[in-house]
């Protein structure tokens, strides 16, 4: 979601800056400068303040994290041979949930049919593809290239 997305949800009162910010970070994993300069003119407020509020909070960042991004396949082949159940296992692994984890080092994400059907469940972690992945085997593709 683009910040204007974000910012547009909100009334453009100072007291909903936080709120604003949360989301952004929520979004994108982190509060970066062009992110700082929008609220501040939506809000009309000094760069300096915004940027003071994004950095004061442990739960927010003002950049970028390198992360591992982890997709696995959820198109219905792959869905039939239970790849939630290998998204569940690479969740209690790394302590992660499944599309919800932007301060997290990894991302688990899910993604459309990749087209190796007859090879699913699917995971790729960066450009990386696995093939017939299982929940009891999952730890060991995790272990080696994570
Ligand atoms: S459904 Fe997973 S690769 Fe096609």
């Amino acid at each position: 979601m683009s910040i204007q997305k974000i910012l547009l949800k909100f009334e453009p009162k100072p007291e909903n800056l936080l709120g604003v910010l949360k989301e952004i970070q929520k979004e994108n994993g982190y509060i970066g400068k062009k992110e700082c300069e929008g609220a501040a003119g939506y809000f009309s407020l000094p760069l300096a303040r915004v940027y003071s509020t994004a950095s004061f909070f442990d739960q927010m960042k003002t950049k970028k994290e390198s992360k591992k991004i982890i997709k696995i396949c959820s198109g219905g082949p792959c869905l039939g041979e239970k790849s939630m159940e290998v998204a569940r296992q690479i969740e209690m692994l790394l302590k992660i949930e499944l599309e919800n984890d932007a301060r997290a080092k990894y991302k688990l994400e899910l993604m459309s049919c990749a087209g190796l059907c007859d090879r699913g469940p699917i995971v790729m972690i960066d450009n990386q593809i696995f093939e017939k992945v299982k929940p009891e085997t999952v730890d060991d593709i995790l272990a080696n290239y994570l």
